[in-house]
């Protein structure tokens, strides 16, 4: 199959627990693990034999609390598996999400108000100016253990100048910023979710996350992170908003990722060991359509079955 895909244009996915020894199977979720960093490392040698060369980490802590403490230390299960990696694997680029869903103990993305917050059908709020702060603590804490890239996810307003403003104060001018920028309230989240163990514990993500109903809102998310100073912008998830991807790229000319994610992973995955489909031309089929759109790099959980099948292709010609 002649499809122009490269595997330099795929992002990895991986989710990082703390310990030693582990590679555990998530919910939902087939084909995907939680590693500890050890058995990362390793399996990070079998990502480079496939020609794959960046990744994007999810850490998630031993411990939850309201302020999501975890995100930030520089001995977090994040920052220690970045340092670890750049070590071993230097050429790997490594991006990390900064976010606070994983570590809060109420499962949303920032900092809540005291009492009287409010989060759609829940009468909570988010702290912006508090969230900010956070994020770019956690933002810096990942450049300093050596993350080529940074990944903010929350869908805060200013996320990515506030990021901006602390990685340049503290020399960290060359490390890069992916935003998340076009973010949708999304149904296709829930393997991530169980994966992260990172589901809201009430309300939803609906005050902060975009409304699947309006596509334009989309495109002045883009706009805003691209002025804040986001190297490059991102649309997610991209099956269902393939719309957006197309339209963001003609608007913008911009570096454009799209975020192929767990559900539209979890659907082909099922739907193929069912034997409703070939999961191979599936997932080509699917990944054209992306690119086609106009995304320049796709974060795919297929990425490593993508780079096999490139490869098996080439093998047998
Ligand atoms: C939030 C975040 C989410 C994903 C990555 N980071 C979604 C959410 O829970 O709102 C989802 C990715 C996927 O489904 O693959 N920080």
């Amino acid at each position: 199959m002649n499809t122009g895909l490269k595997p330099a244009e795929l992002i990895y996915p991986y989710f990082i627990v703390s310990g030693r020894g582990k590679k555990e199977g998530i919910d939902s979720f087939p084909g995907v693990f939680r590693f500890s960093v050890d058995r990362l490392l390793k399996d990070l040698k079998g990502l480079q034999g496939l020609g794959l060369n960046k990744i994007l980490l999810f850490a998630i802590p031993d411990k939850k609390d309201a302020a999501g403490s975890g995100a930030y230390g520089e001995d977090s299960v994040a920052a220690a598996a970045v340092r670890k990696i750049k070590e071993r694997y230097p050429k790997i680029m490594v991006m990390t999400d900064v976010c606070l869903c994983a570590y809060t103990s109420h499962g949303h993305c920032g900092i809540l108000q005291g009492t009287g917050y409010r989060v759609q059908g829940t009468g909570r709020t988010i702290d912006n100016k508090k969230t900010l702060e956070v994020l770019a603590k956690i933002a810096l804490s990942h450049a300093e253990a050596g993350a080529d890239w940074v990944a903010p996810s929350a869908m805060a307003k200013g996320q990515v100048a506030a990021i901006r403003k602390a990685l340049d104060e503290n020399g960290y001018k060359n490390t890069k910023i992916l935003g998340y920028s076009a973010k949708f309230a999304s149904n296709f989240y829930a393997p991530f979710r169980n994966a992260a163990n990172s589901a809201p514990k009430f309300g939803d993500r609906r005050s902060y996350q975009l409304d699947f109903t309006d596509g334009r809102q989309a495109l002045g998310e883009i706009a805003s992170d691209i002025r804040e100073g986001a190297d490059m912008v991102m649309v997610k998830p991209a099956l269902s908003y393939l719309d957006v991807i197309k339209e963001a790229k003609a608007e913008f000319s911009y570096p454009l990722a799209a975020y192929n994610v767990s559900g539209e992973y979890s659907l082909v995955k099922y739907g193929a060991s069912r034997g409703l489909w070939n999961e191979k031309n599936m997932v080509f089929e699917i990944i054209s359509s992306i690119k086609r759109a106009g995304a320049d790099f796709i974060i795919t959980y297929h990425a490593k079955d993508i780079a096999r099948w490139l490869k098996e292709d080439m093998e047998d010609r």
